[in-house]
């Protein structure tokens, strides 16, 4: 096994590891190993993809239009009372939060954190329970007429007694529709819009549950970083990395549900990679030589500074390699001058300039 000594392991917690800190040479040249152990679905959005129903992750916003009534459902008040649909436009008191059980059953979170389900087991539908059980779970049913690809699609809502959510008036939704049929004057069919998703690691794991997500993780944490990875940082001028961890990790091998263990054991690798071997003694090390800095933060001229995440990415679609090149040179010059050093966001992704690995391999940056 070989190993890099002086390559540095940081923590977004701002623990610091390497075997050597108090001879790594500052400043640091770091990289952010970001949708690594903390995932983030727009940096490899194909992660999701084998996810039934991955419109539908956990968290994802929602807003229902009664296509008989061609008005929005709204929790009145935001939320601890009567759902109406009497809204031509959807704000927040229109909008619903999926809580993901599964690819077909939700619960429904309103703008003020009710819960919408059936009131006192009758068939009235309100947002007013703290607490999602089973009188607050539904089942979004899909006409055949959707469109994959299409944010709005046309649904039924199928409430916990077995039975359609259906408008009998503006003001009146009941759970007691069992007929059959999608016509737009049909009472329990409403438009479903989405109008915001989330794609982290907690809608990972909660979408691919509990029989998959362990396998799909491990896979992940061995492939998307690896030995050779640590390889091309040392290799190509970089002395340490810098780990986003979420707070589960501090809970493997068992961390709570969805979270799935085993990200310990890819932060270990980690270590082993960066030939870290003493984890305490650079935690004393910090405390001893930098605290004190740390105390100075608000002075001038006093602390040391780090720049956390910077990208060669920048907002201008008709930006030249040479204009890129440019653009990464001068944040290099400024933040070199960072007296703790800096790390760039990230070791890899699938927008090519937020990739430190693609920028250098294409003579983007030289460091
Ligand atoms: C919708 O209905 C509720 C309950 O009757 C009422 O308080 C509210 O003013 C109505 N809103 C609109 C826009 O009609
Ligand atoms: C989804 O969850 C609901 C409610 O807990 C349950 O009734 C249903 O069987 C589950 N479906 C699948 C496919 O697991």
């Amino acid at each position: 096994m070989a190993s890099y000594s002086y390559l540095t392991l940081l923590f977004i917690s701002y623990i610091f590891f390497s075997p050597s800190l108090a001879q790594t040479k500052l400043p640091l040249k770091a990289v952010n190993l970001g949708n690594w152990l903390v995932t983030e679905g727009w940096m490899k959005p194909s992660r999701f993809n084998d996810i039934p129903q991955n419109n539908l992750l956990d968290g994802t916003q929602v807003q229902f239009k009664s296509t008989k009534l061609q008005k929005y459902i709204c929790a009145e008040n935001g939320g601890g009372t009567i759902v109406v649909a009497n809204r031509s436009s959807a704000s927040d008191w229109e909008t619903f939060r999926l809580w993901r059980i599964n690819e077909t059953h939700f619960n429904f979170r309103v703008s003020s954190k009710q819960f919408v389900g059936l009131k006192d087991y009758t068939n009235r539908i309100v947002a007013g329970s703290d607490t999602a059980g089973f009188p607050q779970t539904f089942q979004i049913v899909f006409s055949t007429e959707r469109n994959e690809n299409n944010k709005n699609s046309k649904v039924k809502i199928k409430a916990s007694n077995g039975q359609f959510i259906q408008v009998q008036s503006d003001t009146l939704l009941t759970a007691d529709y069992s007929g059959s049929g999608w016509e737009d004057s049909n009472p329990s069919v409403f438009i479903m819009t989405i109008v915001r998703t989330l794609q982290g690691e907690y809608q990972i794991t909660n979408g691919y549950g509990p029989d998959k997500a362990p396998q799909v993780m491990r896979d992940h944490w061995n492939t998307y970083i690896t030995e050779q990875d640590f390889q091309f940082m040392s290799s190509n001028g970089l002395n340490a990395v810098r780990i986003p961890v979420g707070w589960w990790i501090a809970k493997d091998p068992n961390p709570p549900k969805p979270f799935v263990g085993g990200s310990l054991q890819a932060l270990d690798n980690a270590f082993k990679w960066a030939g870290a071997k003493n984890v305490q003694q650079n935690i004393d090390y910090i405390y001893n030589t930098r605290s004190s800095d740390l105390a100075k933060v608000t002075t001038s001229n006093g602390p040391l500074s780090f720049v956390g995440e910077w990208t060669g990415e920048f907002a201008n679609n008709g930006a030249s390699k040479q204009d890129y090149q440019r653009f990464a040179k001068a944040q290099l010059d400024v933040y070199g001058r960072a007296t703790f050093g800096w790390a760039y966001w990230a070791s890899k992704c699938e927008q090519n300039h937020w990739s430190l690995k693609w920028m250098i391999e294409n003579n983007y940056i030289k460091l």
